[in-house]
């Protein structure tokens, strides 16, 4: 595996790998890796020639009172993870901006509700960064997690419309034994607040085992479930539109965001 840090040797060793006909397959990450990380790795190893990893804690898309100075960080662990996996190259840019960077990428309405509600400007760095990622790698295949299943929603919107010859491939949640999905910010959970947090999955698998057509019903049973500080949603709605459902006809996806403690955990079930 080669770590590479500088922007523009990323690029120019990446796009040596295309022009001789090598299909890069793409994992961009905040680091802290772990197994639903590595499954994605896995995902991607398995439909390019050449993989690469990023690792970059974007700033653009932490809000003023968020984590990023908290947010954890193992890059010693990450790489030897990365190597385990067959990453070929690992990015690991400590500034990915110019100091002049002045262009914001945006998709709408798919990012006014859900996350995007309660974490104003959240998805304009996201699919910022993740296009300017896009530039340097050029990869053929990109997978992202259906964990963030929003995010996931929104790189294909960015994708489609901006017309990027690129693949995106949504992995898998992937669950702790106790149910818990994983994902770097558990680390800051307690015992009290790990079992507190379970209870998101809880009230999702309820909605999934109910046979109600009705979305308010489902969300009847699913609300007195949830032992979070607070709630900033849960919701059932259609699975590419991101729109709100008020009956269940077709297939829907229930997702929820709450935080525990100081720790804002999101999960999601596919009906
Ligand atoms: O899902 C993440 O870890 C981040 O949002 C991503 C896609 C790496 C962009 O910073």
């Amino acid at each position: 595996m080669h770590t590479v840090a500088d922007v523009a040797s990323a690029q120019t060793r990446l796009l040596d790998f295309k022009r001789h006909g090598l299909r890069v397959g793409f994992v961009p990450t905040m680091g802290f890796l772990h197994e639903g990380h590595l499954s994605l790795m896995r995902l991607a190893r398995a439909r390019c020639d050449h993989l690469v990893a990023s690792i970059y804690v974007n700033p653009l898309q932490f809000g003023p009172n968020e984590d990023l100075d908290q947010y954890p960080r193992d890059l010693e662990r990450d790489t030897a993870l990365c190597e385990s996996v067959g990453v070929d190259t690992l990015f690991v840019p400590p500034d990915l901006y110019d100091g002049d960077h002045s262009t914001t990428v945006r998709v709408q309405e798919l990012t006014d509700g859900l996350c995007g509600a309660s974490r104003p400007g959240h998805f304009d760095g996201v699919t910022t960064v993740v296009a300017r990622l896009f530039g340097i790698v050029q990869p053929d295949v990109a997978v992202f997690g259906e964990k963030d299943y929003q995010q996931l929603a929104v790189i294909r919107r960015m994708v489609r419309d901006l017309c990027l010859p690129i693949e995106i491939v949504g992995g898998p949640l992937v669950r702790d034994v106790d149910g818990l999905a994983l994902s770097s910010r558990n680390k800051y959970l307690n015992a009290s607040d790990r079992s507190r947090a379970l209870t998101l999955f809880a009230a999702l698998q309820a909605i999934a085992n109910s046979g109600s057509p009705s979305v308010s019903e489902r969300l009847a049973i699913a609300r007195p479930i949830v032992q979070a500080d607070s709630v900033d949603y849960l919701s059932i709605v259609h699975p590419s539109s991101l729109k709100p459902l008020e009956t269940i006809d077709g297939p829907a996806r229930a997702l929820v965001a709450a935080h525990v403690g100081s720790t804002r955990l999101i999960d999601n079930i596919g009906l």
